[in-house]
C-alpha cells in the first residue's frame, strides 16, 4: 500500500473511490460540505434515506457521482461523536473503510480534513495497514495487493506526512509480523523454526540474539521447559535478544513470551474442539519478536531483553506427568497438577532468567488461561502483576492504542489453591479465578522486580474479525508494548 499526500480540493481528486468521515449528528462542514454542494446533495440525501447519523461503525456508499466530481463514488463513514474523538476513532474508521474498498478500489483516497492534529494520519494509515492484512501464504490462488490508497489533508506538511506514514507502516508491519507467527500451522512453526525467525529479527535490526539449544537449555537447568518440552519430538528453545540503546543506559526492561507452538495440553490431553487454534499458544512470543522489531527502528532510550521460551506441550512417551516434581530455575519446586497449565512451567524459567540480568522491569505476554477468556471475554486482556504503577502505566499505554485490557486482582486467600503438599507450589489450582492463580503462581520466580503479566488467552487470536484485525493471529499487545517502550 502507497500513501501520498495530496492537497486538491475534494471535487477534483480522482479517485475510484473517495472516503470521508463525518461526526455524528449530520454535521455538513468545511471539506463535507464543498463535496455535498458539489454533488448536489446527494450525500446528503443518502445518508438521511440510509438512516445515517455519523455513528462510529457505521457507513454508506455512494455509488455513482455522475461527472459532478472527480472521484467515481463517494464512501461515507461514521467518526461518532466529536467531543469522543482520539486517535483510536481513526484507526478504527481505517480498518473499517479498508474493508468496504477492498474489492473496488484501484486508488482510494482518504479525505483527512477532520485530521490536522499530531498522529491522526498516523492513526488513520495504521488502521487501513491493520485492516488490510491477510494471511495468505497456505493460498493456492492469490487475490491481488490493495493498491494505492492518497491521504488528502491542507492542513499537514509533507515532512510531518511522511513521518507519520513510515511510523504508521513500522508499526503495522511488526503487529503483521506477530499476526503471521500466529497464523502459520504448527508443522511450520517449531520452536527451533521460532528460533530462526528470531534471529532473522536480530540480523535485521541490529539486535544481540542468544538461542538456546536443548543441550544448553538442560544444562542451565531451565526444568520447566525441559519438562513441558519432554512429551515432544520438538526440541525446545530459549531465545534471547537484547536491544543496546545508543548511548549507555542503566535502565533495563525484559519483555517476556509464552512460546508453546502447539498446546494438546499433554497428557492432561485437550478435546478436539479446545485443540483447535492451540498454534496460538505462541502468541506471545510473537508479540515479543513484534516488539524487539519496532523497537530496533524506533530506538528507545532503554535496554530492552526479549525473551521467550519456547515448546511444543504434547503426549510422548517421556511426557512430563500428573504428579511429578519439577526443580525450576530459581531453585523452587513446582508439583504437577495438570499438564495442560504449561504456559507458567516454561515462564517459570524465562522469568527468572530476567531476573537474573537485573532488569528493573518485567512484563510478560501469554495466552495463560482460558479463565481469563471466561473472565472478560475475548476481546479484552487480563493485566495482572505485583506493582500497581507498572500495572497502571501498561493500562494506560493499551488504553491509547486501542488494546483493551483489564486489571484482574491478585488475592492473598486464593493463593491457597497453589500450595502443594509435596513441593513449593502447584502448577494449577481449582477453575475458580484460574487466571489469577496463574499470575500468582508466575509471582514466585519474579523476586522482588516490578512485574506486570498480560494473559493475552482472548485477544491473541479471534475467530471472526475485529476493529482492529481481520480473523486468525491480530498481534495484539505489540502496539501496546511499542507505545510503553517509546511513549510513541
Ligand atoms: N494455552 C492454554 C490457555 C488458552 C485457552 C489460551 C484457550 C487460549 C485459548 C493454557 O495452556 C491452558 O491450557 N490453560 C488451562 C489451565 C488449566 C489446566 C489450569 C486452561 O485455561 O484451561
Ligand atoms: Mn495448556
Ligand atoms: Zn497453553
Amino acid at each position: 500500500m502507497e500513501f501520498v499526500l495530496s492537497t486538491e480540493s475534494v471535487l477534483k481528486l480522482k479517485a475510484d473511490i473517495l472516503v470521508v468521515g463525518m461526526f455524528k449528528g449530520l454535521k455538513y462542514s468545511g471539506a463535507l460540505k464543498t463535496l455535498n454542494d458539489g454533488l448536489k446533495g446527494a450525500l446528503a440525501n443518502l445518508a438521511e434515506e440510509e438512516g445515517f447519523k455519523g455513528d462510529i461503525g457505521k457507513s454508506v456508499m455512494l455509488s455513482r457521482t455522475f461527472g459532478k466530481i472527480a472521484a467515481k463514488r463517494v464512501l461515507l463513514v461514521g467518526l461518532g461523536e466529536e467531543s469522543e474523538f482520539t486517535h483510536n476513532t481513526l484507526r478504527k474508521v481505517g480498518v473499517l473503510a479498508v474493508k468496504k474498498i477492498k474489492n473496488i478500489s484501484s486508488v482510494a483516497v482518504f479525505s483527512a480534513e477532520f485530521s490536522s492534529g499530531t498522529g491522526y494520519v498516523s492513526a488513520l494509515s495504521e488502521g487501513l495497514l491493520l485492516g488490510s492484512y491477510e494471511f495468505k501464504k497456505y493460498k493456492t490462488q492469490n487475490s491481488d495487493e490493495s493498491k494505492i490508497k492518497k491521504i488528502t489533508s491542507k492542513k499537514i506538511k509533507a515532512k510531518v506526512f511522511a513521518e507519520e506514514i513510515e511510523f504508521a507502516k513500522l508499526i503495522a508491519e511488526s503487529t503483521n509480523l506477530a499476526r503471521d507467527l500466529v497464523n502459520e500451522p504448527p508443522v511450520y512453526l517449531t520452536p527451533s523454526k521460532l528460533a530462526e525467525i528470531a534471529s532473522q529479527v536480530a540480523k535485521e535490526g541490529g539486535l544481540k540474539c542468544k538461542i538456546y539449544d536443548y543441550a544448553e537449555i538442560e544444562k542451565r537447568g531451565m526444568n520447566g521447559l525441559m519438562a513441558v518440552s519432554s512429551g515432544s519430538e520438538e526440541p525446545p528453545r530459549f531465545i534471547h535478544l537484547t536491544y543496546e540503546p545508543q548511548k549507555k543506559t542503566r535502565k533495563s526492561i525484559a519483555v517476556v513470551g509464552k512460546g508453546i507452538t502447539f498446546d494438546s495440553g499433554g497428557l492432561c490431553l485437550k478435546p478436539p474442539d479446545s485443540m483447535r487454534t492451540m498454534k496460538m499458544d505462541m502468541g506471545g512470543s510473537a508479540v515479543v519478536l513484534g516488539v524487539m522489531k519496532a523497537i530496533a527502528q524506533l530506538k528507545p532510550q532503554v535496554r530492552v531483553h526479549g525473551l521467550i521460551a519456547s515448546s511444543e506441550n504434547m503426549t510422548g512417551g517421556k511426557a512430563y506427568k500428573p504428579d511429578d516434581v519439577i526443580n525450576a530455575y530459581n531453585g523452587k519446586t513446582i508439583e504437577v497438577i495438570n499438564t495442560d497449565a504449561e504456559g507458567r512451567v516454561v515462564l517459570s524459567d524465562a522469568l527468572s532468567y530476567a531476573v537474573e540480568l537485573k532488569v528493573d522491569e518485567i512484563v510478560d505476554l501469554a495466552t495463560l488461561t482460558g479463565a481469563c477468556m471466561v473472565g472478560l471475554g475475548s476481546y479484552t486482556a487480563g493485566v495482572m502483576g505485583n506493582d500497581q504503577k507498572l500495572i497502571d502505566k501498561i493500562r494506560k499505554a493499551s488504553d491509547s492504542v486501542g488494546e483493551k485490557t483489564w486489571q484482574l486482582p491478585m488475592d492473598d486467600e486464593l493463593r491457597a489453591e497453589i500450595d502443594s503438599n509435596v513441593a513449593d507450589i502447584k502448577n494449577a489450582g481449582s477453575r475458580m479465578g484460574g487466571a489469577i492463580t496463574a499470575a500468582m503462581f508466575l509471582e514466585n520466580f519474579v523476586g522482588e522486580v516490578p512485574w506486570a503479566h498480560i494473559d493475552i488467552a482472548g485477544p491473541a487470536f479471534m475467530e471472526k474479525d475485529s476493529s482492529y484485525s481481520p480473523k486468525g493471529g491480530t498481534g495484539f499487545g505489540v502496539r501496546t508494548i511499542i507505545k510503553y517502550l517509546t511513549g510513541k
